[in-house]
């Protein structure tokens, strides 16, 4: 036999079929998911709860991701080999703890950042802390609780209009409020604080320094020594057109960032990248999974608005498109921690998403509308975000439905086949914005 053939033989006998479960159910999944289903190395894919989009590629599995108990049946009795972490909430209740101290899970790896480093999301005066230990650029900001307030109330004060208020912990995207008078800052303060606004979430309030500048994220994914960089990306946060209204969960997204060349991602990787994952590992926090980085920049320097202990959504929807390199691959390197060892490889092209939602969000909206059309769709991948299906039939179940997903030589051409796509779908009272990339 060849040498040629000989190593074929080798490769298809070691190499190891994955049975994985996936856990979440929006766009973000969906493009895990897509993903996941692309590699050579996938066996099954279990996505927990997933949607309508997900049940096309995987096998969807009803149970809640924070129910650790029905987490850890849906392992055993698929025998699953690996667990994704989609969405933060897990994380920042400790599934990965949860894994760890459990007999029968503590083998099995999970994509996710422990307890302790999920603080990065789950607390922002964790996320500060670490920022000013580490020499991170930031807002200038101040910590306050119930006991505090008079001082939180002068420092309020001290500073200029507008005011940014951040309750401390998870508070579903809900948690900042940025407010023009001091008057409304005081009463807000209180509020958050005295009558817990949100919850257990404002027992700690965050006051920071307002930054003005256009925002970008970045992903990276780390093993708690190696890492790999992610393309960045742009949201639209705004429901209105021209970045105006209420903030939803994203309206669409963009990468690469045109603003994000050479210089001002030089001062990304040197100012922020290197000192947050070093800032980690001096201080022993084993972080494992993506961190993704909301940035602003400040007139061509980049301050951080906060991490987050996962990747974004709608951001993943262009994010991973532009992943040529196998994603199990880079998961097993994370899992190993031999990250460093493997390659990892983007596409050039550029990449859209535009947000179909239902017409109300993110305000009142109605459920349970009959999706026509997505298999019209050529040009683009069609991510579900806020779907269900009966039989054949793709129903709304959420304020986000779709995210209309496209890859060009550039934005432009990008966003125009998201937008000639959409004209092939329909939902009653569908909404979505006309001007993603308008800023650019
Ligand atoms: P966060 O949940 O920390 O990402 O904040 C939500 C949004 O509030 C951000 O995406 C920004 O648009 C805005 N924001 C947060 N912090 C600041 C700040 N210090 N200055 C200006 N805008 C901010
Ligand atoms: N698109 C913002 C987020 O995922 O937090």
């Amino acid at each position: 036999m060849s040498p040629f053939f000989l190593n074929i033989n080798f490769v298809l006998y070691y190499k190891k079929f994955m049975n994985i479960l996936l856990l979440g159910s929006g766009g973000r999944e969906h493009a895990l998911a897509w993903k996941l289903s692309r590699s050579s190395s996938l066996e099954a894919l279990f996505i927990a709860p997933g949607n309508a989009g997900t049940k096309s590629i995987g096998t969807n599995v009803s149970i809640d991701p924070n129910n650790f108990e029905d987490v850890k049946q849906t392992v055993l009795d698929n025998n699953i080999n690996m667990v994704v972490v989609g969405p933060e909430a897990p994380l920042v209740n400790g599934i990965v703890d949860f894994f760890g101290e459990d007999n029968a899970l503590k083998s099995i790896p999970i994509i996710g950042p422990n307890k302790v480093a999920a603080q990065l999301e789950g607390s922002k005066d964790f996320a500060k802390e670490f920022m000013l230990r580490h020499n991170i650029p930031t807002a200038k900001y101040g910590t306050f609780t119930k006991e505090t307030l008079k001082e939180g109330l002068v420092f309020l004060e001290s500073m200029k209009a507008p005011y940014v208020l951040k309750a401390d912990g998870l508070a579903a995207g809900k948690g900042v409020l940025i407010l023009d008078t001091l008057k409304e800052a005081k009463e807000e303060l209180s509020g958050m604080l005295l009558d817990e606004k949100f919850g257990d979430a404002s027992t700690k309030v965050v006051i920071e320094q307002f930054l003005a500048g256009i925002e970008m994220s970045t992903f990276v994914l780390v093993d708690g020594d190696g890492f790999k960089i992610f393309p960045e990306a742009k949201d639209y946060k705004r429901i209105g057109e021209g970045d105006t209204g209420l903030n939803t969960g994203g309206m669409g997204a963009i990468s690469p960032v045109p603003f994000a060349a050479s210089g001002f991602s030089d001062k990304v990787y040197n100012q922020v990248i290197i000192p947050t994952v070093k800032g980690l590992k001096k201080d022993n926090i084993d972080y494992r999974g993506f961190i993704f980085i909301g940035l602003i920049n400040v007139g061509g320097d980049p301050y951080v608005i906060e991490y987050n202990c996962r990747l974004g959504d709608p951001e993943t929807e262009v994010v991973l498109p532009r992943l040529k390199s196998d994603l199990i691959d880079l998961f097993e390197g994370v899992a190993t921690q031999t990250l460093s060892e493997r390659d990892v490889e983007f596409d050039p092209r550029a990449c859209a998403t535009v947000m179909m939602v239902s017409g109300g969000y993110p305000g009142k909206y109605e459920k349970g509308k009959t999706i026509y059309g997505l298999n019209s769709v050529q040009n683009s991948l069609v991510f579900h975000a806020g779907t269900t299906s009966d039989g054949p039939a793709v129903m709304t179940s959420g304020g986000r439905v779709l995210a209309v997903t496209s890859l060009a030589k550039d934005i432009e051409s990008a966003l125009a086949i998201s937008y000639e796509s959409i004209k092939q779908i329909e939902f009653d009272n569908s909404y979505y914005r006309k001007d993603i990339g308008f800023d650019l």
